[in-house]
C-alpha cells in the first residue's frame, strides 16, 4: 500500500511518521509532482495537480472537518472523500463558541476596562431568557456546541437540514423555517459546511431578523468566511442593529493588515483558531478507516465519508 501526504502550508513530517509507524509495510511519500500512483492520500487543500496526477486513489482524507476547499476540486471518477471527525475539534469548538457567548453576555470586555482604570462598578445582571442562541448546523461540531450551551441555561435553537431530537434544543429544519429560527435567536453560531446554499448566509438580510428584528443580536462566525458577506456586518453594528460579533473565519486568510474587522470595536477577531485540527487524534482515525477500507469494507456508510452532491 502507498499513501502519498500533501498538506498545503503544512509540515508534513510527523504526519508521515505517525503513518509510517501505524503501517510499518507501507510506502508513505510526501507528494510531489510526479510521485508514483498512491492507494490513499492525506490532504490539506491540495493542489488540482495532485489529483490530476493520482487519477488512481481511492481514499482522500481530509485532516479538516470541512471539506470546501476540496469540493473546489476536479476530482478523480473513483476516488471517495472522508474528512476528520471531531477527533477532539468538537470540545474546542464547544469552549470557543462558550467562551465567545459568556464574554459577550456576562460583558467582560467592560469589566476589564473598568479595572484597567481601577473602577469598581457592578453592572445590573443581564437576563439569561433573553439571549437565546441559534446554532446554525447541528453536526458533529454544532451539536457538541449546542449541548454545551444549553448547559448555561440558555435557551438554544438549532437549524439543519434534517430535523433534530436533541434534549434542550429546539430544532428548526430547511430553508422555510430559517426565518422562525432567526427570530427566536439572539446570538447566531455558524457551524454550516459552505454549500452553494449556505454561502453568504450571514447578509444584511438574514442578520436582522435576529432577536424577533429587535436590535442586540451577536453573531459567532465559526465555520467558514464565505458564509458571511463581510460588507453587510460594519454597517448593522455601526447602526447599532447588532451588538457584536466573534469571528474567527473569513474571506481572505490571513485576514489582511488593513482589514477593517482588525480595529472595529465591537468586532472580536481570532485567526481561524476555534478548533485546530489534533494530529495524533487525526491520524489515529485516518488510519482506523484506511484499515477498514484495506479490510474490503468500502467507503458506503463510512463516518465523515463526504457526499459531493450534497456538498458536505
Ligand atoms: P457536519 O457534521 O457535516 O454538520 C453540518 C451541519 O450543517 C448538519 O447539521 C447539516 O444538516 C447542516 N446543514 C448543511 N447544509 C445545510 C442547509 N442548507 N441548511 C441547513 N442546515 C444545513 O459538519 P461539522 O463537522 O459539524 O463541521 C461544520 C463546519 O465547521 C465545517 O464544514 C467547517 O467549515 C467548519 N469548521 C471550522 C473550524 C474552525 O477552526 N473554524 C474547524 C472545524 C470545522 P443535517 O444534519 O440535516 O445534514
Ligand atoms: C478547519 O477549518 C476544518 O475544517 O477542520
Amino acid at each position: 500500500m502507498h499513501i502519498t501526504v500533501c498538506l498545503t502550508d503544512l509540515k508534513p513530517d510527523a504526519w508521515v511518521l505517525g503513518l509510517q509507524q501505524e503501517f510499518p509495510d507501507a510506502e508513505i511519500s510526501v507528494w510531489q509532482p510526479g510521485t508514483p500512483p498512491a492507494d490513499h492520500a492525506v490532504v490539506w487543500a491540495p493542489p488540482q495537480q495532485m489529483l490530476d496526477e493520482q487519477s488512481g486513489l481511492r481514499g482522500l482524507f481530509n485532516i479538516g472537518a470541512g471539506v470546501d476547499a476540496l469540493l473546489k476540486l476536479k476530482m478523480p471518477p473513483h476516488t471517495r472523500i472522508v474528512r476528520v471527525e471531531d477527533a477532539g475539534m468538537a470540545v474546542q469548538m464547544a469552549e470557543y463558541v462558550c467562551h465567545a457567548l459568556i464574554r459577550h453576555f456576562r460583558e467582560f470586555d467592560a469589566y476589564e476596562v473598568d479595572a484597567r482604570q481601577g473602577r469598581w462598578g457592578y453592572r445590573a445582571p443581564r437576563l439569561r431568557s433573553q439571549f437565546s442562541v441559534g446554532i446554525m448546523g447541528l453536526g458533529v461540531l454544532g451539536e457538541r456546541v449546542a449541548r454545551a450551551v444549553a448547559q448555561f441555561d440558555f435557551p438554544v435553537n438549532g437549524w439543519s437540514r434534517s430535523p433534530k431530537d436533541i434534549a434542550g434544543i429546539r430544532s428548526f429544519a430547511g430553508h422555510e423555517n430559517l426565518d422562525p429560527f432567526l427570530a427566536a435567536s439572539r446570538v447566531l453560531v455558524c457551524l454550516l459546511p459552505v454549500t452553494p446554499d449556505t454561502r453568504g448566509i450571514l447578509r444584511r438580510e438574514t442578520l436582522t431578523k435576529l432577536n424577533g428584528g429587535a436590535p442586540g443580536g451577536y453573531v459567532i462566525n465559526v465555520a467558514r468566511g464565505a458564509h458571511l458577506v463581510e460588507a453587510d456586518l460594519i454597517p448593522l453594528l455601526d447602526a447599532g442593529q447588532l451588538d457584536g460579533a466573534t469571528l474567527d473565519v473569513f474571506e481572505t486568510e490571513p485576514l489582511p493588515p488593513d482589514h477593517p474587522f482588525w480595529r472595529h470595536p465591537k468586532i472580536t477577531v481570532t485567526p481561524h483558531a476555534s478548533a485546530r485540527t489534533l494530529r495524533e487524534e487525526s491520524i489515529a482515525q485516518i488510519v482506523s478507516k484506511i484499515r477498514s477500507v484495506e479490510g474490503g469494507a468500502g467507503f458506503d456508510g463510512m463516518a465523515g465519508a463526504v457526499d459531493i452532491e450534497r456538498g458536505y
